[in-house]
């Protein structure tokens, strides 16, 4: 840490490390160690047994130095690591380049929320290390009655409503989900601001598209303008966000995401601002219109192939229609055998509008506070049983096949490679005009996500 051995400091392990930079270069622990001449010797013991640490720091010399690799392009950023607020705070006063992030253990038993919010008014992220409570710590570090992160009890009963493991990362998941998707022949891939993994599918489609698996042009990449974008001069900065997380240069489609617009206070990271009672903050009013002029001047400049909507109710995409330049292409709204939606299909084919069917299985796997034991079950129906058997197809490809005969279009979500691949088998069969009536005739009527709609219950857009 001593200034003059940094610069030699990082050319040792670009050198391991086979490389011309590293990305990111962190001063490892705010105490320096005296350095012996043994390069090797990383922690130096003092008489006593423990490490040898040097009296005086040089905090900001040490920074100097760190700025100086910056500069001379041996790494692209630098950061801090296991350092208090108050070193942040030393080195941010002066810094011309200032620490990109702090890494630190933190984990739900040690939250570090003080030390995150001060880093965050520096715009220094924290990086977690040992976010599962580092169950493979040294001996002597280790206590029998330490408690395990992994084993907590509100974990272990999140794990069950969410059907994950305790340690799963969503980001992995899903790009196992694209991957699979992808090696399957899906080409449309759905996703939103909102859903927060936008980077993950961006960093799958880089990979794909690199290695010459799938070409762009095979690609139908649909994302949507989050709630608190809405504002027309926010705009084609959302899509800008997106595109930079997909790393993609145009979407295929780009929907406004639902019919009304919430608060936005500044921090992109927040898309659902709450109110006093724990809801959505909702704007008061409502410039339709003028969020669609901007969504059309996305296809003007190049930044999305086409435009639509999702959520929308018949009079909406009425009212757009009416004035539109650029018409939307679809609506993507929750459809399915309980909720046919024909009224709003037959209103938007009139204006030469499709419609995309969400959630075509009913979304089982949704989260456990817009589920009831009582309610019915799509992949379960009777008729869809009776109806699947008889094709020796599986209940979930004669919903879809339904769908599409319709003239819907589908996008079935999974995580499992398994269900992902048979979702697929839907284009070797077709149901006959009987069985297509038959499923027309299921009585059972259930909106699964009424809850979005309920939730702006005294809204002027609420869209149900
Ligand atoms: P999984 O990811 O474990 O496959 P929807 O598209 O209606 O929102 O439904 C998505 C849910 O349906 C997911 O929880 C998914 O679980 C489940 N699912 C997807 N494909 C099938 C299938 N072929 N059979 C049963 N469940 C399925």
């Amino acid at each position: 840490m001593d200034p003059k051995l940094v610069k030699r400091s990082l050319e040792l392990s670009l050198k391991n490390l086979q490389l011309s930079y590293v990305d990111l270069y962190l001063v490892h622990l705010h105490i320096p160690l005296v350095y012996d001449g043994d390069d090797t010797n990383v922690s130096p013991k003092n008489e006593a047994g423990n490490w040898n640490a040097a009296d005086k720091w040089d905090l900001l010399g040490t920074w100097k130095a760190m700025e100086e690799l910056v500069d001379q392009g041996l790494t692209n950023s630098i950061g801090v690591s296991n350092f208090s607020i108050s070193q942040v705070e030393r080195i941010c006063k002066v810094a011309k380049h200032k620490p990109v992030t702090n890494q630190m253990e933190s984990h739900i038993f040690l939250p570090q929320t003080d030390l995150f919010e001060a880093c965050k008014k520096h715009r220094v992220t924290i990086t977690e290390y040992s976010p599962l409570g580092s169950p493979g710590r040294p001996a002597e570090i280790k206590k029998a009655d330490d408690p395990v992160v992994l084993e907590d009890p509100v974990i272990v009963k999140l794990t069950k409503i969410y059907g994950k493991t305790p340690a799963q990362s969503p980001k992995d998941e899903v790009k196992a989900a694209v991957r699979a998707a992808l090696d399957a022949d899906y080409r449309h891939i759905d996703t939103a601001y909102n859903y927060m993994n936008e980077d993950a599918i961006g960093e799958v489609l880089q990979e794909y598209i690199k290695s010459g698996k799938v070409k762009r042009e095979e690609l139908f990449i649909v994302t949507k303008l989050p709630m608190i974008h809405m504002d027309p001069k926010l705009v084609k900065r959302s899509l800008e966000l997106s595109l930079k997380n997909l790393q993609l240069s145009y979407v295929d489609l780009y929907l406004v995401h639902f019919p009304i617009p919430l608060v936005y206070e500044g921090d992109d990271t927040n898309v659902f601002p709450q109110n006093e009672a724990g809801g959505w903050r909702a704007a008061d009013k409502w410039d339709l219109i003028g969020t669609w002029k901007a969504m059309e001047e996305l296809v003007d400049l190049g930044l999305t192939k086409c435009i639509g909507v999702s959520n929308f109710s018949i009079s909406q995409v009425e009212r757009i229609c009416e004035v539109a330049k650029h018409k939307p292409v679809t609506n993507q709204v929750e459809c399915h055998i309980y909720l046919p939606q024909k009224d709003l299909f037959e209103a938007c084919k009139k204006h030469g509008i499709t419609i995309t069917a969400y959630s075509p299985f009913g979304s089982p796997g949704r989260p456990a506070f817009i589920k009831q034991a009582s309610d019915p079950v799509v992949l379960e129906d009777p008729v869809i049983l009776k109806i699947a058997k008889k094709y020796g197809k599986t209940p979930a490809q004669v919903v879809l096949r339904n769908l599409i005969q319709r003239g819907m279009i589908v996008i079935p979500k999974s995580t499992n490679p398994e269900r992902i691949r048979s979702n697929f088998q839907v284009f070797d069969f077709s149901l006959s005009k009987e069985d297509m009536e038959e499923i027309d005739k299921i009585k059972t009527r259930l909106r699964y996500f009424d809850s979005m709609g309920v939730m702006f219950k005294d809204h002027p857009e609420r869209p149900w």
